[in-house]
């Protein structure tokens, strides 16, 4: 056990309870990000005359050097540590000595977890803005290819109105565009640096804490150094924002499933993104779908745990704040698994079009275009929608569609039907004329796809 603080103790601790309190084997993620922050802490303190040049050489060197030794396999984070603080200060003052010992002046492992956090979930935001911009390429490729595929769209599962591939895939195209927004946010309100905030109470030494943020490219200092050791909120805004983009997913993953299913059959997943029996030889599962909208749920375990986690904890510092780790890295792991394998998956979707067009032919999804018909010719509205009603009931009783009807029999419900009927309700009609802006109609598609070029072409994160 190689601890920073042995000064004050004369016992030594508990086995369980240095287990207990550790947290090297799921902080070593931050190696990359304590040794950007350490660095530019040294450059700071050097350039304040509070530590010399050629001791921030030998800091800065040294900590490339374990940086290189644990990336080749030469040295290795072990639970000997506590921390993966202590690990590189540890074995920063076991490669050049007394210089080692001065990283820490004037800096607190509390402003130092903070800085770490940041900078980790600060390049985290722009990961997740990379996979929703991919899925926004991905959709818009498909939204352009499908604006003539017709299909049902539905309320309460139930066939309502025709609408087109396009259409239906642009609703989820919405989704992600403010998930990706949510991210711009996020990103904006979380980019100032806590170092330089202490263990809680700032220092004493004349830091330059412009010049730290500077060099780690924040905007600027947090301005509370008890905020600042002990803010959490970014996390919580960003597991929240990664907590609704698996709630568009799952949705997604459920429509999937239900496309792919016998009674649909809209959709065939790729054999790369589903799976078989092991004992029926016929199955072919959507697995992914199905875990995309399982891992959910633990996603927003994840917020609720670090909210829950949160709310009873007094300014400044506590060490139930270390439990922000492990469920935000799940979070993390997970969502971007799941965006990264759902894009693929819907990339290589095969959509059954003639099944998709014959089932919004059947479902009597033109039945409120029927009732317009009337209405152009004079009728109120709601008588209407009673005739069509009873027409409806008279083809299920006939097992057809209003189409299949001749003119007799539906002048026998309104004299009002004429020929013009049969292309007023035809599918391609039904669909061309919803013209208003955010219909499915191709004119009113192509308008919403040329908007959402542009938003592709000038979306930037900061
Ligand atoms: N592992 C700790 C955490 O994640 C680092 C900060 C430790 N600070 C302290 N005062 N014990 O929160």
């Amino acid at each position: 056990m190689a601890q920073l603080w042995g000064g004050r103790f004369t016992g030594s601790i508990n086995e369980l309870a240095w287990n207990f309190n550790a947290s090297i084997s799921f902080d070593k993620r931050f190696l990359e990000v304590d040794v950007l922050g350490s660095k530019a802490h040294a450059t700071m303190l050097a350039r304040q005359g509070i530590i010399t040049t050629e001791e921030k050489e030998q800091i800065c060197d040294g900590l490339d050097s374990i940086l290189s030794d644990v990336h080749e396999g030469k040295l290795e984070i072990t639970s000997e540590y506590e921390d993966i603080h202590s690990f590189l200060e540890a074995n920063l003052i076991k490669r050049i000595g007394d210089a080692g010992k001065k990283v820490h002046t004037g800096r607190s492992r509390n402003d130092q977890v903070a800085l770490d956090m940041r900078l980790y979930a600060r390049s985290e935001v722009e990961h997740m803005s990379e996979l929703l911009f991919k899925m926004l390429k991905t959709l818009d490729d498909m939204m352009r290819q499908h604006t003539q595929t017709y299909m049902p769209g539905f309320t309460h599962l139930q066939k309502a109105q025709p609408v087109t591939l396009s259409h239906h895939l642009g609703a989820y195209f919405e989704m992600f565009k403010r998930d990706l927004l949510r991210m711009k946010d996020i990103y904006n309100r979380m980019n100032y640096c806590p170092l330089g905030a202490g263990a809680l109470a700032g220092t004493t030494y004349p830091l330059d804490r412009d010049y730290t943020a500077q060099l780690l490219e924040f905007y600027g200092p947090t301005l509370n150094s008890m905020d600042s050791v002990s803010d959490r909120d970014y996390l919580i805004e960003f597991m929240s924002a990664l907590s609704t983009v698996m709630m568009h997913l799952s949705r997604f993953s459920e429509e999937i499933i239900i496309w792919n299913s016998n009674e649909y059959r809209f959709v065939t997943i790729d054999d790369a993104y589903s799976t078989g029996s092991s004992i029926m030889p016929q199955k072919k599962n959507p697995d992914i779908a199905e875990l995309v909208r399982g891992k959910t749920g633990r996603v927003y375990g994840n917020l609720m745990s670090l909210l829950t986690t949160m709310k009873g904890i007094p300014l400044a510092y506590n060490k139930d704040m270390q439990e922000d780790k492990e469920a935000f890295f799940d979070s993390i792991d997970n969502t971007s698994n799941c965006l990264t394998l759902f894009t693929d998956m819907l990339a290589t979707l095969k959509f059954n079009e003639d099944n998709m067009k014959k089932s919004a032919m059947l479902g009597f999804t033109n039945a409120t275009d029927a009732a317009d018909y009337l209405v152009n010719k004079g009728m109120p509205f709601r008588d209407a929608h009673s005739v069509i009603g009873r027409l409806v009931l008279f083809c299920i009783d006939k097992n057809c569609a209003i189409d299949d009807l001749s003119l007799e029999e539906l002048k026998s419900f309104s004299e009002m039907f004429d020929k013009d009927i049969y292309d007023a309700i035809s599918l391609e009609t039904c669909v061309n004329k919803r013209l208003t802006v955010g219909a499915p109609s191709p004119d009113a598609m192509k308008k919403v796809i040329a908007l959402n070029a542009n938003f592709l072409e000038t979306f930037a994160l900061k």
